[in-house]
């Protein structure tokens, strides 16, 4: 709920506190090395050399928000050795212990809240609300996934067997994990891997995009401190193309979670398929060309609201967010013209202010991108409208260098216009006819991507017929698309969009290990 000025309630309530916690964080500078088990200290490596990358935040690229020392081809084999030779003991420490050290995490996590979401707005560009949902989406992960590791593996399973034999299935951890997470969730999604794997009983090999490598280190230490074993759990810090291809050639490594393009999950999977020996299993979560239908019994203003929120919340930089919105003709006019006004509406600026909508792309790469193919679609398109950037020249933001970019909708003829995902807050509108739905679920099936799916109608059975027929993983019919809550939701999708198991459900964890059974003669 938001008062008249916008500003969500919930956060106004607690804002007085947090904003002056948040306030410390305003120009601390943070630093992020690999990790200490096989690498040296951070001022050891300047002092030997190591050279440190400065980040900037996509809020203002004047900002800078910390330090990067890159990891070493040395430093990834070494890591790799350690979390091989770590592996036996992890395994065989207790799951309780290691649900407890999670439980310890999130309360850490709790506890340096203003910290980490200082992180997220300077490092990521993430609005306060944003930063908030986070934090509280981690947390959630840890808490989920503890429980879900005591019940998987805190008791073997007995199975019936002839007099005189026991049988007992169990699950262990599959070995040493690489968990490789994307700069769009640099918490949550880092978070979640990284807790799953550990959990499990693998040692992890964590990988975070390189725009958002402080958020991932401050995360580390704070589960070192939770009690997660350095040689457990270590960091590599770089460009994943780089990194990549050397680490996970490496036959050490027993499986990958990773999420970010589908591009990139295929390069991954070829080069676990072209290692010999053991066979390592992959688990991605990947991209979306998302759509949302709403026929003509819809009511526009909820519609509306839920467009928005689903395109251009978190700047349309979710793989669940709303690409593509089919209308049904007969109120495409009023939708589009509510949408329009809607959109002007909405503010672009500053993300550390609670009344702005929209913040910044996470950097200049996206946000030419996503220039180029506003301007490209733009000469196809039948409408257009492009809301504006209030943050330059504002109070709130005066003179701000970042990444912002105008929230934008084109109206185009057919899906086939679209060639690949457009990650950010670009929404595409396509018409059509009550006869012509067959062809719509088929256009949307056929981009091959599988991963949110919105209906908005007053028709149950209508909305339950698409949901049927529409292939993906997670389909919210008359709400937003997006913010899937781990245990509600489980989220995750098919085809070009991931692997599965879901993120946040109660069979992610059983992949990230391996199944044993114990016979006995008694
Ligand atoms: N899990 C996120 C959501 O549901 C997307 O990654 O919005």
């Amino acid at each position: 709920r938001r008062n008249s000025k916008g500003v969500n309630l919930w956060c106004e309530k607690h804002w007085k506190q947090l904003h002056a916690d948040l306030r410390q964080w305003d120009s601390h500078q943070w630093h992020a090395a690999s990790s200490p088990v096989s690498a040296a200290s951070l001022s050891e490596k300047r002092a030997s050399g190591g050279a440190a990358e400065t980040m900037h935040s996509p809020r203002d690229l004047r900002e800078v928000v910390g330090h990067v020392v890159w990891s070493t081809p040395e430093e990834l084999q070494s890591a790799l050795q350690v979390a091989e030779q770590f592996f036996p003991t992890w395994s065989a420490t207790p799951v309780e212990k290691r649900a407890i050290a999670l439980e310890k995490f999130a309360d850490l996590m709790e506890s340096n809240l203003a910290e980490l979401m200082a992180l997220c707005c300077r490092e990521a560009g993430k609005t306060m609300q944003d930063g908030i949902d986070e934090v509280r989406e981690a947390v959630d992960f840890c808490r989920y996934y503890a429980v879900q590791a005591r019940k998987l593996m805190g008791k073997p399973e007995l199975l019936p067997g002839p007099t005189g034999e026991s049988n007992e299935l169990y699950s262990v951890g599959r070995g040493t994990f690489v968990c490789i997470s994307p700069w769009n969730f640099p918490l949550a999604i880092f978070t979640g891997q990284v807790v799953a794997a550990l959990v499990a009983g693998n040692c992890v090999l964590a990988k975070p995009a390189e725009q958002t490598s402080l958020i991932a280190a401050r995360a580390v230490a704070l589960m070192h401190e939770a009690g997660i074993p350095a040689r457990a759990l270590q960091l590599l810090l770089g460009d994943g193309a780089k990194i990549g291809p050397d680490l996970l050639s490496d036959k050490r490594v027993a499986g990958v979670a990773f999420t970010g393009s589908t591009g990139a999950a295929h390069s991954i999977n070829r080069t676990l398929a072209a290692r010999d020996g053991a066979i390592g299993i992959l688990i991605a979560e990947t991209g979306g060309q998302n759509a949302m239908i709403v026929d003509s019994t819809a009511l526009p203003e909820q519609v509306c609201r839920d467009v928005l929120q689903s395109a251009f919340a978190s700047a349309g930089q979710r793989c669940s967010a709303l690409r593509v919105l089919f209308v049904q003709e007969d109120i495409a006019d009023q939708l589009i013209e509510v949408l329009g006004g809607a959109l002007r509406e909405l503010r672009v600026d500053d993300p550390r202010y609670l009344s702005t909508d929209v913040g910044p792309v996470i950097d200049a790469e996206a946000l030419g991108n996503l220039k180029a193919h506003i301007r490209t679609i733009g000469e196809h398109s039948r409408w257009q409208a492009r809301g504006s950037v209030h943050g330059v020249g504002s109070s709130h933001a005066e003179g701000l260098q970042g990444h912002y970019l105008a929230p934008t909708i084109v109206e185009i003829d057919s899906l086939d216009q679209l060639q690949a995902e457009h990650f950010g807050p670009v929404l595409h509108v396509i018409r059509y006819s009550a006869k012509g739905l067959t062809s719509v679920i088929d256009s949307i099936n056929n981009s091959g991507f599988g991963l949110t799916l919105g209906i908005h109608t007053r028709n149950e059975s209508a909305a339950l017929d698409i949901e049927r027929r529409v292939r993906v993983g997670n389909t919210y019919i008359n709400r937003n698309q997006i913010g899937a809550v781990v245990g509600v939701q489980p989220f995750g999708g098919l085809g070009l969009s991931g692997t599965g198991p879901k993120a946040g459900g109660p069979h992610y964890l059983p992949r990230f290990t391996t199944e044993r059974v114990r016979t006995i003669n008694t």
